[in-house]
């Protein structure tokens, strides 16, 4: 399968001509690129004019739970797939912790995504505090256990991703290490074999994302195994992000 390569813009940029300037260095960049999956995830209002091409996948930040009615501020998973949207990011560690989005709403916005065909990036990874109490293996497991609650394993594709987001090293320049990438990526595969069994484990898409730049991404694609990345700052520099795009095939 070829590396999926995401980038999320998180609130940025400022202005819908920026996007649309940002958008189309990346597209003119990546013209003869075919050897990756590139999905872009751009704030909400820019989305219906950043079209999907043949070199982006268009995808999203975040979405509501449920598919229409009286929500002020939502976005549907339902007004995605109109879009053409096909990546949808959930449970984003700056979500959880700015939004206080818990496993339970993730869980609801899983369901929700699944329900009608778009393919989720669940995010999950552990704090810092909570990787000196040694405690992110059992961080990940309530993770992906309750994020997953009562979803079928006939629900899940190889379109599924999980992208491993320790929140320590997101927007902080401070990358995980790439060993440790490694053993997440097993870690990771070892739980949803536990929740499910090692045939929709080895379906499932697992990511690396925390300051990835071009420097370090083809490491976690090649020496780490994991099947992409999740780019947030890097990703709002055409060039820096081309670069990983091209690095990681
Ligand atoms: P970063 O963000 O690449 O800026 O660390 C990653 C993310 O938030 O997905």
């Amino acid at each position: 399968m070829k590396p999926l390569i995401v980038g999320n813009w998180k609130c940025n940029p400022k202005t819908a001509k920026e996007a649309g300037e940002l958008f189309g260095l990346i597209k003119k960049g990546l013209k003869n690129t075919k050897k990756a999956e590139v999905v872009i995830c751009p704030p909400f209002f820019y989305a219906s004019s950043l079209a999907a091409t043949k070199e982006i996948i268009s995808g999203s930040q975040d979405c509501f739970w449920e598919q229409e009615g009286a929500f002020t501020g939502e976005i549907s998973p339902l007004m995605l797939k109109n879009l053409n949207c096909k990546y949808v990011i959930i449970g984003h560690s700056e979500r959880r912790r700015h939004f206080n989005e818990t496993n339970e709403m993730i869980n609801k916005k899983l369901k929700a995504v699944l329900e009608i065909g778009l393919n989720p990036i669940l995010c999950i990874g552990e704090t810092q505090e909570e990787r000196n109490k040694g405690q992110t293996e059992v961080i990940l497991k309530k993770q992906i256990t309750l994020g997953l609650k009562n979803i079928p394993a006939s629900k899940i594709s190889s379109n599924f991703v999980i992208a491993y987001e320790p929140v320590w090293a997101v927007g902080t320049g401070d990358p995980c290490d790439i060993d440790e990438a490694r053993k997440m990526n097993l870690i990771i595969s070892k739980i949803i074999s536990d929740l499910y069994n090692s045939t929709v484990s080895k379906k499932i898409r697992i990511l690396y994302g925390g300051s990835v730049n071009s420097k370090n991404a083809a490491d976690y694609v090649k020496k780490a195994g994991l099947a992409g990345l999740l780019v947030g700052g890097a990703s709002l520099n055409a060039q820096e992000f081309i670069e990983i795009v091209k690095r990681s095939v």
